[in-house]
């Protein structure tokens, strides 16, 4: 017998995403993003994400199905993300989901948009995914965990006291005048630019926060050094500030992810989320775990940001883990803790 197909929703944000898995292998993978519609007020307004969801939902669903050469009827379970995210776009995903469900008499896994980040991997990689330490990087979250079991159990470890890393970027991008959303023009600046150019802050690194939190993080301090610099050098090169903003982020990220390996003694580290498409991330992870003997695993960069496949993935986990399906009645959670990989 062929393993489950599951059927992946995704619209915590401002992607309409349908993921389509057999298994552990991806069927379909359709996104249809308003993030152009956003880019004018330099962030994701929420009102414009949820029309845009109800208008693209049924679309996204009818052309992963097409692209998978499956009709609904082959759909074995469904899963969504039930938070954390804008509660009117994830409701959009919820309603769909839903009445797949009942309409197709088939189970519901209500997931966590987290947790369904670090599940995409399994779709890449052959070995179990956990145990592992997970460096969760998006435009809304930035945290530590230790992932001992993807279905049951993920303990937060640390995560940032201010900025998530997606949004520094953000912001810095905006200050530099580079467009929203600011990670991969960022990351395409930096290339040409010198990381060793300005010394900006690492957050959270003294002796002291090394003692007392060691996996939080902060971006704050970093933000305003760079736009102190940015005031002070009216003819500033841009690829060098590029290129060294980045890099500090990347530094902290890095040293405080290897530092949990070593102090959980995990030695297996997932990076995952939006950050995670970043070049010199995926770079200087290879370097450092290689050099710490830990085995590292990243997404692909398209799977890296908001998709259907991650909630997909996610799903078949749970279907392979034999867990029990989500009440058919439940509501989005803006904010659902990352500790709570599914509702019950
Ligand atoms: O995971 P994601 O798609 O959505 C959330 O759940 O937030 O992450 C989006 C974030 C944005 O802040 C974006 O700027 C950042 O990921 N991002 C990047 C790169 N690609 C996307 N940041 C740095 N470098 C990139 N290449
Ligand atoms: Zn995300």
């Amino acid at each position: 017998m062929s393993a489950p197909i599951v059927l992946g929703i995704e619209t915590s944000c401002d992607e309409t995403a349908v993921g389509i898995v057999r298994g552990r292998t991806l069927l379909a993978n359709v996104i249809a993003s308003s993030v152009e519609e956003h880019a004018r007020f330099g962030g994701v307004v929420p009102e414009i994400a949820s029309r845009a969801h109800l208008e693209a939902m049924q679309p996204t669903i009818k052309k992963a199905l097409q692209d998978s050469n499956l009709t609904l009827k082959d759909i074995d379970a469904v899963a969504v993300t039930a938070g954390p995210g804008l509660v009117g776009a994830l409701l959009v995903g919820v309603s769909a989901a839903t009445g797949l469900a009942l309409g197709l008499n088939k189970p519901i896994f209500a997931v966590n948009h987290l947790a369904a980040h670090i599940s995409v991997d399994f779709l890449t990689h052959d070995e179990p995914l956990d145990p592992t330490i997970a460096l969760l990087v998006s435009g809304g979250h930035s945290s530590l965990l230790q992932v001992d079991d993807i279905t049951t159990s993920i303990t937060k470890l640390g995560a940032t006291m201010d900025d998530a890393a997606g949004e520094a970027f953000d912001k810095i991008a905006r200050v530099m005048k580079l467009g929203f959303p600011g990670g991969p023009a960022i990351d395409a600046l930096a290339q040409t630019g010198d990381a060793q150019a300005i010394d900006f802050p690492r957050g959270l690194t003294t002796s002291n926060d090394w003692q007392t939190r060691p996996y939080d993080f902060s971006f704050s301090g970093l933000k305003t050094a760079v736009a102190r610099y940015l005031e002070a050098t009216p003819d500033y090169a841009k690829a060098n500030v590029a290129a060294s903003f980045q890099e500090a982020i990347v530094d902290v990220l890095l040293l405080k992810s290897l530092a949990a390996c070593k102090a959980t003694g995990i030695d297996s580290l997932v990076i995952a989320g939006g950050v995670a498409a970043n070049s010199r991330l995926r770079a200087l992870a290879i370097q450092r775990c290689d050099k710490a003997g830990i085995r590292l695993r990243i997404p692909a960069p398209g799977l890296c940001t908001d998709n259907g496949a991650m909630v997909a993935a996610l799903g078949s986990l749970m279907v392979a883990a034999n867990r029990a399906p989500s009440p058919i009645a439940f509501d989005a959670d803006s904010s659902l803790p990352v500790g709570v990989i599914s509702l019950s």
